[in-house]
């Protein structure tokens, strides 16, 4: 399996995982239609690399896009990254995010399909447990009821994968559920650019620290956690890249259908993260203790036993470095990919 199709390859976990997979030796395509994302993300990952990224600007549900790529280039498998992802968004707006989302996805595996490519490994969430029944989260633990639109859309697809896997066992189908990414390239080149006021907690902390934001407002201090403020598993991108390089070297084994959480197993609260990304860096974060928002959990953190058995796959990056490869690139890019 050589020539891998990744879709949101531009964006924050697709840039870092297509060094990852040039690193190791794959072909890789691109393909993204550039909402929330920006084509210099993929010079610098060329930079990184010294490889071409071939790219397609297109639309995941431009079926036209899509026959061109598999008709021009030999795809072996797909990671499939690209998919709307802002919770509060996906609230007011459930069409746009059930027919990006959902059609846009069976729009790719029919025309995968028609190509004889059965090869995808699925970027899901954390999110598919809802509250979670039990923690540290194994891949045991039952799907939850989603708090909004988004979730659905990973909970969902992961059915329909599964579903089309079960019909068809020539398909290979790897869903990975990640926790929660964050951290950038060593190289202070490329990290998460995201449009207008950040949604996450550490895009936000590193855009009070480079002076964007006056402070952080921390969501609920009385939460049933050691400090009351919420909990979860802060991940490495550059792990959660490379997890997706031993996902692949599964996929070539004909693993039909897995799921694998992709976590550290460690739990951190907000004023955790706050506080190591001010001992890491050396830069104040002020904050102002505010309402809970609506949807958020306690706690969420991971058992990742599993990838480490089936993949071979541990994260090797501590909270220390993702918070100081963070504002590495923040405060080498100010206002990320753009000048
Ligand atoms: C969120 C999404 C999840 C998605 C993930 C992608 C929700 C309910 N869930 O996870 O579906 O897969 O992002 O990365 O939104 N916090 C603050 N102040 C802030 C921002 C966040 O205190 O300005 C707190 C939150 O309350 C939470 C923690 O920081 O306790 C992490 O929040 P966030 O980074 O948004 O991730 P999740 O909510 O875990």
């Amino acid at each position: 399996m050589s020539k891998i199709l990744v879709t949101g390859g531009a964006g924050f976990i697709g840039s870092h995982t297509v060094v990852e997979l040039q690193t190791a030796g794959y072909d890789v395509v691109v393909l993204d239609n550039l909402s929330n994302s920006c084509e210099k993300s993929l010079e610098r990952v060329e930079a990184i690399t010294g490889k071409k990224v071939p790219f397609y600007k297109a639309d995941i549900l431009d079926r036209e896009a899509l026959e061109n790529v598999f008709t021009k280039e030999d795809i072996n498998a797909v990671i499939h990254f690209a998919g709307l992802k802002a919770v509060g968004e996906s609230v007011a707006k459930p069409w746009e995010y059930y027919e990006n989302n959902i059609a846009g996805t069976l729009t790719l595996v029919d025309v995968m399909r028609k190509h004889n490519c059965k090869n995808i490994i699925f970027s899901s969430s954390a999110t598919v447990y809802g509250d979670p029944a039990f923690i540290p989260i194994t891949e045991e633990c039952p799907k939850g009821q989603c708090t909004n639109p988004y979730g659905w859309t990973k909970s969902m697809l992961e059915q329909i994968l599964s579903d089309i896997q079960k019909a068809d066992n020539e398909w290979n189908v790897i869903l990975l559920r990640y926790f929660n990414p964050i951290g950038a390239h060593k190289s202070g080149t490329m990290g998460e650019n995201p449009n207008g006021i950040p949604n996450n907690l550490m895009p936000y902390i590193t855009q009070v620290a480079v002076g964007k934001r006056d402070h952080l407002g921390v969501f609920g201090n009385d939460y049933d956690t050691h400090d009351g403020t919420g909990v979860r598993d802060y991940i490495h991108v550059v792990d959660l890249a490379i997890g997706h390089v031993k996902a692949i070297k599964k996929l070539e084994e004909n693993a039909g259908l897995k799921i694998y959480n992709l976590g550290t197993g460690h739990g951190y609260s907000v004023l955790d993260i706050v506080k190591n990304f001010e001992e890491a860096n050396g830069v104040k974060i002020p904050y102002e203790i505010q309402a809970r928002r609506p949807g958020d959990i306690a706690t969420c953190y991971s058992d990742a036993t599993l990838a480490k058995e089936e993949l071979g796959w541990e994260a090797q990056y501590g909270i220390k470095e993702m918070c100081e490869d963070s504002w590495r690139w923040q405060k080498n890019n100010p206002n990320g990919y753009e000048d």
